[in-house]
């Protein structure tokens, strides 16, 4: 079955991949209270995208230390390699790690780098770091964690990436950071098409350029568009359970996920921040598997997707596609 594949995970926000279990024993050990955060059952509370981004952020408001970051490096590996996954992506953002202070930004990324590093030894998992802006926290904080990415760009960092609310600003005012960025050698994501439709893709690929969009499933509705994607391999990093979580598409065999991918897109399956979408890698699959009759097959096919478009190194890339064959 499908859990013979080894899993590629392009689309993963370090703190939104934070175990509730976690993130509760940090808040105790510091004495924090999180009012709101957490449901009765101990999950993440919060309905719809506005709720989820603040309670994200206040389930993010513990991580105060390099320390807390490596625990939490640790643990999203730990739970990423249980699901299969050889390598991963994990969106880093210097907002939350020293306030986009570049001298700050390196003792956490040290830390981060170092639980990856004993990670990879121990579970064979390797970690790359996509570092990201947040969006409606504007323009002007997203330069200074472009100038925390430039200044760290090399082997971990290798990529840089806009998340949060789609609905703030628009993709050029952001243009600055991402030319920043390329500059430095960085490879490009920018989430689109999540909640701000085809329309939305349309002006992140003209005016950042990235290479990958995060969600981009909206482009279903303009078929121009897909067109376009599938000419220029522009690759859709798609996290359906995410998707249906948060209301976008009803449910799974409305998610466009099959349409796009049997079109010819270039698609690849993430879980974007897993305990608050009460989903895993291997529980998207299998979903995929009971709704679209997705086999090995296509599983491998879209892991293969995604080490193509990894933000790795030539090396890294040629062992991850080795990986995949040899499984077969
Ligand atoms: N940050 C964490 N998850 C996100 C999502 N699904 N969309 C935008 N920003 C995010
Ligand atoms: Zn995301």
């Amino acid at each position: 079955m499908t859990d013979d594949v080894p899993k590629i995970e392009l689309h993963l926000h370090l703190e939104g991949a934070a175990p509730p279990a976690f993130i509760k024993g940090l808040a105790q050990e510091k004495s924090i209270r999180l009012d709101g955060v957490f449901s009765e059952n101990g999950s993440y509370a919060f309905t719809g995208f506005e709720q989820f981004l603040r309670t994200y952020e206040a389930a993010t408001s513990v991580l105060k230390t390099p320390e807390d970051y490596a625990r939490l490096t640790r643990a999203v590996l730990e739970q990423s390699a249980e699901q299969g996954v050889i390598y991963t992506e994990a969106f880093l953002s210097p907002d939350f790690c020293g306030g986009r202070d570049v001298g700050a930004w390196r003792e956490y990324l040290a830390a981060m780098q170092e639980a990856a590093a004993g990670m990879r030894n121990e579970a064979g998992i390797v970690l790359r770091g996509v570092v990201t802006c947040i969006r409606h926290f504007g323009p002007e904080k997203a330069r200074e964690t472009a100038l925390c990415a430039a200044e760290t760009a090399g082997d971990f960092i290798t990529g840089f990436g806009i998340a949060g609310d789609e609905m703030a600003g628009k993709p050029a005012d952001f243009a600055y950071s991402f030319d920043m960025a390329r500059e430095a050698g960085l490879e490009l994501t920018a989430h689109a098409g999540e909640w701000g439709g085809a329309s939305s893709v349309r002006d992140a690929l003209r005016d950042l350029k990235p290479t990958r969009i995060g969600h981009g499933v909206q482009v279903i509705d303009d078929p121009v568009l897909v067109d376009h994607l599938i000419e220029t391999g522009v690759t859709l990093e798609v996290c359906p359970g995410s998707n249906i979580a948060l209301g976008v598409y009803p449910s799974w065999d409305k998610h466009p996920i099959e349409t796009l991918r049997s079109a010819g897109v270039r698609v690849t399956v993430s879980t974007d921040d897993p305990p608050f979408f009460h989903t895993t890698l291997r529980r998207e699959y299998d979903r995929l598997a009971d709704t679209f009759g997705w086999d090995d097959e296509i599983v491998r096919e879209v892991n293969r997707t995604a080490a193509q478009a990894a933000f790795c190194d030539p090396e890294t890339r040629a062992e991850l596609l080795l990986k995949l064959e040899s499984t077969a």
